[in-house]
């Protein structure tokens, strides 16, 4: 079946039969036992990281959910993947996986900057036991040693937009299986189970919920995988709201014809940027010159609609334009349906180690479904204050951020 397809049908194949045309919406926390002694097999069947549909009861809705369930077959089918679990945010997945690599005595994770600052960061400060060696998509098969669980890669990169090979990221990785975050490119443009990687993870509050009104994670994996998350998920409490799994499910259906006409938006924005006075260069993967591995086309189906502006005036000149975007939100997120703008150094990157950290000059755009004649009239007038500030230098000092797990915290008197 082509995807578009799957799109609309995945996890729905029972349907009919129910007599229904859209999922029953099932916001249960609790669920009646009949049998004591099979209320009991179900307990520890679900507590375990078994699957539902085998159970006598659901027990308790931490341990399993219908909406979830649907939604997790949806997404598993565009991956490419047998199954995928489905979490409370995009953070709560990826803390998930990590804690899947500590119990299993690997906790060592190979990553390649950029990645989300909040990924960036939770790897950072080794809050979940996990240790951390920063490497690029030529040194990962140096960075492997036998305590390695996971090399961890974002394409295209958030905020710079860069593009990995991830067939060659896995080819370095050998048996280390190779976690894809597909936030930006959705399954739509790019399915990194057929590079090779193990497990492809969303933020689904991104494109996959599209309306930027929920709050969703998912991993898409093997059955072996599935079972440590769901097991990892049903003792963390990070259970996906099943109110949002149902939105998450319907998203699917839209999610092919609003990534497409949001990249064409994204396509002629960062034409029309690349020629503007104020702007010392545009980040974008559909860009002449932007794909020197020719990924576009091949493992990437298009270059997605987000893009990145680095603005000759620096820090001033980016501040100027968030502050003055009008029909735009200054606001941190992306993938819905309006256009976003953001300042990754000062906001969603702010706990980066300001090596790493992007330049002060850089504002993200997340491009959305509006006429695009409009969103380009929008940031030309927010541009034409931004060209005339002084450039400035400034980094952003994140101090704070940098340390806020150190020794010394509460579990201790003194
Ligand atoms: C690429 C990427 N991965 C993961 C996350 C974290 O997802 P969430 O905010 O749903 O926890 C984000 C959030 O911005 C993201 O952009």
């Amino acid at each position: 079946m082509f995807r578009d397809t799957i799109a609309i049908h995945a996890g729905r194949e029972d349907l009919i039969a129910l007599g229904v045309h859209v999922p029953p919406i099932d916001l249960s926390s609790t669920y009646p036992i009949g049998d004591l002694e099979a209320g009991g097999a179900a307990y520890e069947m679900l507590a375990t990281g078994g699957r539902g549909e085998n159970a006598d009861t659901l027990v308790y809705q931490r341990l399993w959910n219908p909406n979830v369930d649907r939604f997790e077959r949806g997404l598993a089918a565009l991956e490419g993947c047998q199954e995928a679990v489905a979490f409370a945010s995009g953070m709560a997945a990826l803390t998930a996986t990590l804690m899947a690599c500590v119990t299993a005595g690997t906790p060592h994770i190979v990553a390649l900057r950029p990645l989300y600052g909040g990924s960036d960061h939770v790897l950072a400060t080794g809050l979940l036991g996990t240790e951390v060696t920063w490497a690029t998509p030529d040194t990962v098969a140096d960075a492997i040693t036998d305590r390695t669980g996971l090399v961890l890669l974002e394409t295209p990169g958030n905020p710079t937009l860069d593009l990995v090979d991830i067939a060659a990221v896995v080819a370095q990785a050998g048996p280390v299986p190779v976690l894809v975050d597909n936030t930006f490119a959705t399954p739509i443009l790019q399915q990194p189970r057929s590079q090779g990687a193990t497990l492809v993870l969303h933020s689904a509050t991104k494109f996959i919920g599209g309306h930027g009104d929920l709050l969703g994670g998912i991993v898409a994996a093997t059955p072996e995988w599935a079972v440590r998350l769901r097991q990892i998920r049903a003792l963390t409490g990070a259970l996906l709201y099943p109110l949002a799994a149902y939105e998450l499910h319907r998203g699917l259906q839209t999610l092919a014809v609003r990534v497409r006409a949001q990249q064409d938006n994204a396509i002629d924005l960062a034409g029309w940027l690349s020629t503007h006075p104020a702007v010392a260069s545009v980040r974008y993967p559909g860009l002449p010159g932007a794909d020197p591995n020719g990924l576009i086309g091949t493992q990437m189906a298009g270059p997605g609609s987000v893009l990145a502006v680095d603005l000759k005036g620096g820090y001033a000149a980016a501040a100027a334009l968030v502050h003055r975007v009008r029909l735009a939100t200054h606001a941190v997120s992306l993938g819905g349906v309006d256009t976003l703008v953001q300042h990754p150094a000062s906001l969603t990157h702010r706990p980066v180690a300001a090596d790493a950290r992007p330049g002060g000059g850089i504002v993200r755009i997340s491009v959305g479904l509006e006429d695009v004649r409009d969103v380009i009239a929008d940031l030309d007038q927010a541009l034409d204050h931004a060209r005339y500030q002084t450039p400035d230098a400034r980094a952003v000092e994140t101090t704070e951020l940098a340390g806020a797990f150190g020794p010394g915290g509460p579990g201790r008197r003194a």
